[in-house]
């Protein structure tokens, strides 16, 4: 759609149907492509940016807006891209996508896990689930048969993919040794530690202080990349917050991995890493590496997929 107004995008973040184009939106699976147009103090107010967002969450893709001047007079991003511009990203985007993973069972954990203090209580982190949700879409893209195993996240689930959603590490780890597949991505953050004791009624307050014991939880990308029997391609993320290369090369060995995908996170995640629409990830094998940059989650996927496809008919010729 282009122009995409303030009005429209706002409509339908909604979900309204209440004309010809918002009811086609609503009613249709397609993949939907916005190119908006407005002016720049619309295009940075925090509803606009609220409603971009969370179309952006349901797999729509923006195109633009582009800075410069405005209808106005105004200066400031609002502008909508060239139509040169959206015709090559239309042509990228619509080209035939090889299906270089037709009929292969891809397995791939998302989001984070919740170890259980108390009936009202866990522990947990920020994982928001995007990351690990795109990389099941791309690899449906591509017609693998994904099956993804999600911690408690809200977001929809990509269309053409099975979801089995569990709570905590443990229920992740059964879930995963239930299907591997032929080759296994774990996105998710998965808590290393669980309290050694859960109770059964809500903690009450009491003492001043209190002292948690925790044990550690199964690493389920290790235990699978040990399987004896149907060990699938195994690609491991890295969330890092420093020593990137070093911590990730040791995890692609110290696991036995295939691949490991690295990103950094917290400070140095720049905007990327948890909890937001965009990443920038390091791909390391035996012998390679390669930078994806930074792009939303849901063509860094795409781009991420398509060398786990490369790589993993790479090792299969060569056993
Ligand atoms: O979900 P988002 O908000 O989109 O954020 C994406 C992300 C930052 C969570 C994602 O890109 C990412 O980095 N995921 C891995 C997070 C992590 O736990 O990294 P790690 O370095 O602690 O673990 C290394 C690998 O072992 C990971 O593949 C992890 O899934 C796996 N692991 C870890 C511990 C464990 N007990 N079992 C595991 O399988």
């Amino acid at each position: 759609i282009a122009p995409a107004s303030a009005d429209l995008m706002a409509r339908l973040a909604a979900g309204m149907a209440d004309d010809l184009l918002s009811t086609l939106c609503l009613a249709s699976e397609a993949p939907l492509y916005l190119a908006p147009a407005m002016n720049q103090a619309m295009w940075r107010h925090p509803a606009t940016q609220d409603n971009a967002a969370r179309l952006q969450r349901r797999g729509v893709t923006l195109w633009g807006p582009a800075e410069g001047e405005q209808a106005c007079g105004d200066q400031g991003p609002g502008r909508m891209l060239e139509p040169e511009q959206l015709l090559s990203h239309l042509i990228k985007a619509l080209a035939p996508r090889e299906r270089l993973l037709e009929g292969l069972a891809v397995t791939i954990t998302a989001g984070p896990t919740r170890e259980g203090l108390d009936p009202v209580r866990f522990i947990s982190n920020h994982s928001s689930g995007r990351m690990g949700f795109a990389c099941a879409a791309a690899a449906a893209e591509l017609g693998a048969r994904v099956r993804l195993v999600a911690g408690p996240v809200s977001l929809p689930t990509p269309s053409g993919v099975e979801r089995v959603d569990v709570e905590s590490a443990e229920q992740m780890r059964e879930a995963v040794l239930a299907a591997p597949g032929a080759i296994f991505i774990a996105t998710a953050a998965v808590a290393d530690y669980r309290p050694r004791l859960s109770a059964d009624e809500k903690i009450k307050k009491g003492s001043e202080s209190m002292d948690l014991e925790l044990v550690r939880n199964p690493d389920i990308l290790a235990e699978v990349a040990a399987l004896q029997f149907g060990r699938p391609f195994c690609v491991g993320f890295a969330a890092e917050t420093d020593n990137l290369v070093a911590h990730a090369r040791a995890k692609l060995e110290g696991k036995g991995l295939d691949m490991v995908a690295a990103n950094w996170v917290g400070e140095r995640a720049e905007g990327g890493g948890f909890n937001s629409e965009e990443n920038a990830l390091e791909l390391f094998w035996a012998d390679g590496t390669e930078s994806l940059p930074r792009a939303p989650k849901t063509e860094l996927a795409r781009a991420l997929l398509a060398r786990i496809a490369e790589r993993y008919y790479r090792v299969k010729q060569e056993q």
